[in-house]
């Protein structure tokens, strides 16, 4: 486990691919531009790859299989609690987290789970961002990081990145550009949603 100096919040990322965002988020942690510690890396797929680098990079991992509960979506979140609790996590980060989380899991981390989100919200939440934005004619596209609340992606927006869609531009090398966009955004709101959850404990 890397080390950490003196980091108050303990710090959970959820992930169920690749990971390039935690992967982010770790590095910005141990920069020092965060103040929180990435203390369990949580994917709902055994077969994440961000779980390899995570691993590789001494940090502790859990795998809860959404699949072994038979559309049981409570099921499955109060084995996460669980597991969050023995780990005494304080704060949640969805980074590429696919699975929707009902009012139970939102209402009990409201305040300190945030997303991001790969287009402009309020546009365009759910799937296919970047399609439906190139469909729409939309000259821009982004990323969004925002408070995680009840409704998909709905909560409060904390900050945003903007990309110019350029002619030719499919679905792919948007994405790409985008992407690029939320390494440099989600850092930055992290570390402003986590000052905001540190004011409101100390206030
Ligand atoms: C990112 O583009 C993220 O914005 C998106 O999944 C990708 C994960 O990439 N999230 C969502 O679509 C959530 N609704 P990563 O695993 O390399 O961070």
């Amino acid at each position: 486990m890397p080390e950490f100096d003196d980091v108050p919040v303990r710090l959970a990322i959820f992930i169920s691919g690749r990971g390039s965002n935690m992967k982010t988020l770790v590095e910005a942690c141990l920069a020092g531009d965060i103040p929180a510690r990435p203390i369990l890396i949580l994917s709902n797929k055994y077969s994440a790859e961000g779980l390899e680098w995570a691993t590789e990079n001494g940090l502790p991992i859990a795998a809860i299989d959404h699949r072994a509960y038979d559309g049981d979506r409570e099921a499955f979140e109060k084995d996460v609690q669980e597991t969050l609790e023995m780990h005494d996590v304080e704060f949640i980060a969805l980074a590429g987290f696919m699975r929707v989380l009902t009012p139970w899991f939102t209402e009990k981390w409201e305040g300190r789970m945030v997303n991001i989100h790969p287009s402009l919200l309020p546009k365009y939440p759910g799937l296919h961002t970047h399609k439906r934005a190139i469909e729409a004619g939309d000259k821009e596209a982004g990323c969004s990081v925002h408070w995680v609340t009840e409704g998909v992606d709905e909560g409060a927006v904390i900050d945003r990145e903007t990309v110019p869609i350029k002619e030719g531009d499919t679905p792919e090398s948007l994405a790409e550009r985008v992407l690029e966009r939320e390494h440099i955004l989600y850092p930055r709101a992290l570390n402003k949603a986590i000052e905001d959850f540190l004011d409101r404990e100390e206030g």
